[in-house]
């Protein structure tokens, strides 16, 4: 176990404020390359691992959604930001919320592709706590390799069978340990619904066509709480849409950015 700063991964060198992408669980910055590969302009693209996953060690702290969000302000206070757009895939969208709530002065913009900002159900969370234990018991990850079948909307699953297999390998890579640190800490989140009702600046909401894991409607909740939120669906894609049709993902981002950092 460590409480060593998980590492920064820079996907674009760039001018002024940066844009931040925190990735989806039980995955690492990798997920983002495509989407950073074709974000328009010229915004520094940072993309974290987060505590215990990638390249992040295992924090020594009890698990929660707020350590990684600390995490992620100090890794932008290490890098002088003093904003950021802010975009998260499901998990990293639990971390972005954290983060707009706990470091309000860091997040000028929030993107929230395939996720939710309500708590899980009672189910949900003791689902979790199972997987965790047994992944941390039998020191493999083989609990949640199976996961692209859900992850990857159906067009992707049916006809992209090099797709299926590089999230497999990505949740391959991943630490047993840092997969139950990071299942305890999402089980223990709260509901953030709060956060988009008094988050001032602008706030984009993306979810694939096919995401059943966070659907349409936990978008729409999203965009019912928030001030003036935008809502794009992603065709073609579950809930990796960021992965599965990275291009309209960049796209939206890139208008957010624009107007968050004008
Ligand atoms: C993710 O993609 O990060 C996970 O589906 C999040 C979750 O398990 O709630």
């Amino acid at each position: 176990m460590s409480t060593a700063r998980p590492e920064l991964h820079v996907l674009r060198q760039g001018h002024g404020d940066p844009v931040v992408l925190l990735h989806g669980f039980p995955l690492d910055h990798r997920m983002w390359s495509d989407v950073a590969a074709v974000l328009p302009g010229d915004a520094p693209i940072l993309a974290p691992d987060l505590p215990g996953l990638g390249t992040g060690p295992v924090p020594g702290a009890e698990p929660s959604v707020d350590v990684a969000a600390d995490a992620v302000a100090d890794l932008l206070d290490a890098t002088g930001a003093r904003r950021a757009v802010v975009v998260g895939l499901s998990m990293g969208g639990y971390v972005a919320l954290a983060l707009a709530e706990r470091r309000p002065d860091l997040v000028a913009g929030l993107g929230l592709v395939d996720t939710k900002s309500t708590a899980d159900t009672r189910e949900a969370r003791e689902n979790r706590w199972r997987i965790a234990d047994e992944v941390a018991q039998a020191q493999t990850v083989d609990a949640v390799l199976g996961m692209p079948q859900n992850l990857l909307g159906t067009s992707s699953r049916q006809t992209r069978p090099e797709l299926v297999a590089r999230i497999t390998a990505w949740i391959g890579d991943q630490s047993p340990d840092g997969i139950a640190w990071s299942q305890r800490a999402m089980a223990g989140r709260p509901d953030r619904t709060h956060v988009l009702v008094g988050f001032g600046g602008p706030v984009c909401v993306v979810v694939g066509a096919e995401d059943t894991v966070t659907p349409r409607t936990d978008a729409e909740h999203m965009v019912g709480a928030s001030r003036a939120a935008r809502l794009v669906q992603v065709e073609g894609a579950g809930h990796l849409s960021a992965v599965e049709n990275p291009a309209p993902v960049a796209a939206v981002l890139a208008q957010l950015a624009a107007q968050a950092l004008a």
